[in-house]
């Protein structure tokens, strides 16, 4: 099987991009598939949250936006032997002003990947816009996977995202496609959240995955224990759905 891209996008911060790339990542490794996680957002949450001091990190992926360093060069072993990261800090967000005037720039992230061998799954965690780095994810992927939060403003701006991802399939990347819709931090108590939830699935017919994340305090806790939620407290609510929709997922890609 060749490698299996997945950028995890939408340009709203805080809609759980980051806690949906940790823990489908670990659920794919978990489930025997050699997964590598690339931190693509300058805060680097997906970094600190498999625990790893952003500190002590001397190549991270601000070096392979630039130029400086293959992608292999930088990937670190994680908390699950499946499971590898490409780190990321607050530097990359300085790589891509560079980027921004060099050429090639919508095709970094892609050469980068392409020049890695023997990865079944890699999981993009995007920053929270659509800048050239999102796009560069876009243009590197096979798959987007969308979190959505199941609140008021659910859908307001992702017309924008969908319009991004029209533009690439017609020039840069044509067989890109949306793997799935993912409502995330559902209150089951709330009509609000069980409307919302309705109305994701109108907007997007038979995309939207059958297991929603539930709000749930350990998906909050396991980041500052630099765990997925799967080994922090593998029976809690949030770690069960992570676990179904990587079912979900892999069952698509087929
Ligand atoms: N299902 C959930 N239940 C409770 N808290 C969540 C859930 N998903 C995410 N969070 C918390 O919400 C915040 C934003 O989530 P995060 O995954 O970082 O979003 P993004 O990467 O889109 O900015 C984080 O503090 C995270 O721990
Ligand atoms: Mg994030």
């Amino acid at each position: 099987m060749s490698t299996v891209v997945i950028s995890v996008t939408n340009q709203k911060g805080g809609v759980g991009k980051t806690t949906s790339s940790v823990n489908i990542a670990y659920y794919l490794a978990k489930a025997g598939k050699k997964t590598l996680l690339i931190d693509f957002d300058p805060q680097g949450n997906a970094t600190s949250g498999l625990g790893i001091d952003k500190q002590t990190l001397r190549k991270t992926m601000t070096d392979v936006i630039k130029g400086d360093t293959p992608l292999k060069n930088i990937i670190l072993p994680s908390v699950h032997k499946n499971l590898f990261l490409a780190p990321a800090t607050p530097h990359l967000a300085n790589a891509e002003v560079e980027l921004s005037q060099a050429q090639g720039r919508f095709t970094r992230l892609k050469q980068a990947v392409e020049g890695l061998e023997s990865y079944d799954y890699i999981l993009i965690d995007s920053p929270p816009s659509l800048s050239l780095l999102t796009v560069n994810g876009l243009i590197a992927s096979n798959y987007v996977l969308l979190p959505v939060q199941a609140e008021f403003y659910a859908l307001e701006g992702l017309g924008q995202l969908l319009e991004t991802m029209k533009i690439i399939r017609k020039g840069m990347n044509p067989t890109l496609e949306l793997i799935g819709v993912l409502p995330t931090m559902m209150d089951g108590r709330t009509t609000l959240s069980g409307q919302v939830h309705e109305e994701i699935k109108k907007y997007f017919p038979g995309k939207v995955f059958d297991n929603p994340i539930p709000r749930n305090i350990r998906l909050a806790e396991a980041p500052s224990h630099g765990l997925p939620v799967g080994m922090y407290d593998r029976f809690s609510k949030g770690a069960r759905a992570y676990k179904a929709v990587t079912k979900e997922v892999l069952d698509r890609v087929g």
